[in-house]
């Protein structure tokens, strides 16, 4: 026998004590965390999760082994959490133990555990605490906010009044006007519709989004151990994040070069008024890296939640033109043609109300990943620490115990026989627990102000009738990207 031979066979034996050694772990592992289907070595349940519709295969699990169960991605097992009471029981009974964030790989390499949605332990507790501050500081929930809303709104109806009723796609409209108010407080002011450097950066933020949910991230996140080293589209959200990166880096350098700690403009000022603070702290968490990331979090999460919102409801309201009519109606009732649409008007128009949460129940997302930070026991299992949970949000948001109809678009889920708003405990797009998401306040503003605000002018015409517009997702990922269509806005 040649050495050659000798030496492949050693390899050979090698690979199949590692898969046997595997396959051992994740079956020990197994023992502890709850049931589901058998993992292959290495690929894990790569036959049973099908990226781009991994919600699609959550269900089907679902159904098999019930609300709790395990699946691997890869060699890291899974726990999903499907429903109402598991995400509950999780997330808000046992807050702090499920308050983890799990991982990312397609976001850990550009972030690398900084920044505020990625963080975890006292970086995150850290990082959650002053974000929270600084955007009530900067009017978050508060009047003075809205009055920026109110304001940035007038523009965009300026801007869908110059389109004279004609077609137009509705996403770089709504994308530059919601992006305004988060810029707003993150840069100190608002970019004009026309900036060149505005416009390149919403482009890239929303390709981005759309990479991010895309089957290719998915497949990332599952496999990054082996695809972070293959050539290919996954790699395309890296570079955008990375180009991103690069303008909020420059931003804060010229921040930096006009700070005045005792007149912070913007949160980039404040930021970095806490760094100079604790610059001879060793282990600050107030440094560059935190202050780019959480930069870009905030100026993402701030973005692409809300209009896309916005968008899906659009084409909501026009698959259901007698919904469309009711809220003009209540609009023509409280507010009247002219006055401009303020938070007050909210508690006197709960049809209203009622719709703007439908919508942002029947888009539901999967939702982000936690994890969990101490060893867990969970309904009878034992979690260890940094298990992966995945709470599926829109499980519970389609939750057949709280909502009578959960794939219909029927705003009288949120409405009693009276035509009262009313709430519903398993209304959670924002979350729940310690990681539920920290512009809640700001978004729930923002939705009510612009859909009443353009409803009050503008009539949303589709360019076909109604049963054929179609709302099937293009894309499902943590988000649903609805399908791209284009509009009508009719001056009333
Ligand atoms: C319709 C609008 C929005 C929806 C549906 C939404 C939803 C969510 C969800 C589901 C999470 C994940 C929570 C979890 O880990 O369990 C989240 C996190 C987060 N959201 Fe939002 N969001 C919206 C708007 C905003 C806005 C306007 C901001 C910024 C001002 C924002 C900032 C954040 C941040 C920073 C996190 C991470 C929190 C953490 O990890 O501690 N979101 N959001």
């Amino acid at each position: 026998m040649e050495l050659r031979d000798v030496f492949t066979i050693f390899l050979e034996l090698c690979l199949f004590f590692l898969l046997l050694f595997t396959a051992w772990k994740q079956i020990n592992k197994k023992a502890t965390l709850p049931p589901g289907p058998t993992p292959l070595p290495f690929l894990g349940n790569v036959l049973q999760l099908h990226a781009g519709s991994v919600a699609q295969s959550f269900t089907k699990l679902r159904e098999k082994y019930g609300p709790v169960f395990t699946v691997y991605m890869g060699s890291r097992p899974v726990v999903v959490l499907c429903g109402h009471e598991a995400v509950k029981e999780a997330l808000v009974d046992q807050a702090d133990e499920f308050s983890g964030r799990g991982k990312m790989a397609s976001l850990e390499r550009n972030f690398q555990s900084h920044g505020v949605v990625l963080a975890n332990g006292e970086r995150w507790r850290i990082l959650r605490h002053f974000c929270l501050t600084i955007l009530r500081d900067f009017g978050m929930g508060r009047r003075s906010i809205e009055k920026q809303i109110q304001e940035e709104i007038s523009f965009l109806l300026e801007e869908f009044h110059k389109t004279n009723g004609a077609p137009i796609k509705p996403t770089i409209f709504l994308n530059r006007s919601v992006s305004n108010i988060i810029s707003s407080v993150l840069f100190g002011s608002r970019f004009d519709y026309e900036d060149k450097q505005f416009l390149k950066l919403l482009q890239m933020a929303n390709e981005r989004f759309i990479e991010l949910n895309s089957p290719w991230t998915q497949l990332y996140d599952m496999y990054s151990g082996i695809m972070q080293y293959l050539p290919g589209r996954h790699n395309r959200i890296y570079y955008l994040t990375e180009e991103l990166k690069d303008f909020i880096a420059s931003r804060v350098k010229i921040s930096e070069e006009s700070l005045d700690p005792q007149n912070p403009r913007d949160f980039i000022d404040c930021f970095l008024s806490k760094m100079h603070q604790e610059k001879n702290n060793p282990h600050t968490e107030f440094n560059l890296k935190n202050l780019v990331i959480t930069t870009l979090n905030l100026f993402f999460a701030g973005t692409d939640s809300v209009s896309y919102t916005l968008y899906h409801g659009f084409l909501l309201l026009m698959k259901h033109p007698e919904v469309q009519a009711k809220i003009c109606e209540e609009i023509n009732h409280v507010i009247g043609p002219h006055r401009v649409p303020s938070m007050d008007d909210r508690v006197k128009m709960p049809y209203t109300d009622a719709v703007i949460h439908e919508i942002q129940r029947v888009i539901a997302p999967l939702g982000y990943p936690h994890s969990v930070t101490q060893d867990t026991h969970f309904r009878g299992y034992l979690l260890p620490k940094g298990t992966d949970v995945f709470p599926l949000l829109g499980s519970v948001l389609k939750d057949p115990k709280y909502f009578r109809y959960p794939d219909a678009f029927y705003p009288q889920h949120f409405l009693d026989e009276k035509g009262r708003f009313k709430k519903n405990e398993a209304f959670v797009p924002f979350s729940s627990g310690k990681r539920v998401c920290l512009g809640e306040a700001m978004a729930r503003m923002e939705l009510f102000l612009y859909l009443t605000s353009i409803l009050q002018k503008f009539s949303l015409r589709p360019l076909v009738p109604p049963a054929d517009i179609d709302l099937t997702p293009k894309i499902s990922g943590f988000g649903n990207i609805p399908p791209t269509y284009e509009l009508c806005l009719v001056a009333r």
